[in-house]
């Protein structure tokens, strides 16, 4: 018997209500609709009055589950990608564990950034496919308007907070689930977007404050140009490997960062425009909830399909970035 393949199984999201359009930014800060829009793609982004990234991810964890029709007591492993996890200690997934009441579930979180959900996807997957464990969720959670600082139009503009979630099971039919996985990390970037104060390095103190090291860092044009690079790179290496080409591909699944970049990304690849999910407009860049959100919105309206061929990447901090492809196994009616 060969070894078993990890599936999407069930996926759910959860954005909060508060709407920050760039119309409400040009109020705030010297900047334009027109000049957002143009440069990154976004219009609006959700923002989380109260709570954490917990309860971010708890809810959207509940919506993965109950269209499912499992309870959260089936959880075997909970794991949480977030660079704004509630707190330092206990991990955020030990927050969600209790919140959900997912007793028999141990979990952690996983930092990778904008990266954090392909990662965490292949770790959650290696549990499911060496048989270890049989239900693995993967969220992605993010509130990025707590580490963004709002005098900065050059970062403000650009984050929202959502979080979006996914179930891992195994498949019997191999030629479902994940199919191959590139991740790469390169330290070397982190001089260009990182958040300095508050670990163990720069400890939280006045001087931290008042320097704003508590703050989203990035150098944008420095990002964009390797980002732009990187994605398209690690998408068209993952068609190249698996010897397919843009147009035996459904869906590309793009890390929301700046519509440009995917842009690129699809032409890359050779995919028409109508092929990619995006939905940076509505949220922004929601680091971690990117991708899984696309998922979970496309397969709600019933577009993202059985049998669908999708590509998913992304290019975040650390520099982190890779590329997951996958056959896409189940459909909304049979829900
Ligand atoms: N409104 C109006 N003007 C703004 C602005 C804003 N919100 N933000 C920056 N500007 C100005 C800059 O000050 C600059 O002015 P100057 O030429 O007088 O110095 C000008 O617009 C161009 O700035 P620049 O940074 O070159 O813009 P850009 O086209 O590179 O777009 C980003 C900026 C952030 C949208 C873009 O660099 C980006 O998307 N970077 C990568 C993000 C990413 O992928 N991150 C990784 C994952 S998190």
């Amino acid at each position: 018997m060969g070894k078993k393949r990890a599936t999407i199984t069930a996926v759910g999201h959860y954005v909060p209500d508060r709407v920050l359009t760039n119309a409400d930014f040009e109020k705030m800060l010297d900047t334009s609709d027109e000049w957002i829009r143009t440069r990154t793609g976004i219009r609006e982004r959700r923002i989380l009055d109260d709570g954490g990234s917990s309860d971010l991810a708890a809810k959207a964890i509940e919506a993965a589950l109950e269209n499912r029709g499992i309870s959260a007591e089936e959880l075997d492993v909970i794991i949480v990608a977030t660079v704004t996890p509630d707190m330092f200690f206990p991990s955020t997934a030990c927050l969600i564990q209790e919140k959900i009441k997912a007793k028999n579930a141990w979990g952690f979180d996983l930092s990778a950034a904008c990266s954090g959900y392909l990662y965490a996807l292949s770790v959650g997957a290696q549990f499911v496919e060496n048989g270890t464990h049989k239900k693995v969720i993967v969220v992605g959670a993010d509130k990025m308007s707590s580490i963004v600082d709002y005098k900065d139009r050059t970062t403000a503009i650009l984050f929202g907070d959502a979080a979006a979630a996914t179930l891992l099971e195994a498949t019997d039919d191999n030629s479902f689930g994940i199919q191959d996985t590139i991740l790469r990390a390169d330290g070397s970037g982190g001089v260009h977007l990182h958040m300095r104060g508050g670990g163990s390095l720069h400890p939280s103190t006045h001087e931290t404050v008042d320097e704003g090291m508590h703050y989203l860092y990035q150098d944008g044009k420095a990002v964009f140009k390797v980002a732009v690079v990187g994605m398209a790179d690690v998408s068209a290496e993952i068609l190249e490997r698996n010897n397919l080409t843009g147009a035996e591909v459904d869906w590309l699944v793009p890390h929301q960062a700046n519509l440009r970049i995917i842009d690129a990304c699809a032409n890359r690849m050779g995919l028409d425009k109508s092929k990619v999910m995006i939905n940076i407009d509505r949220y922004g860049n929601t680091t971690a909830a990117t991708i899984p959100l696309c998922l979970s919105e496309w397969w709600q309206a019933g577009k993202l399909r059985k049998g669908q061929r999708l590509v998913l990447s992304s290019f975040g901090a650390g520099y982190t970035w890779g590329s997951i492809l996958m056959r896409w196994s189940f459909d909304k009616a049979k829900q």
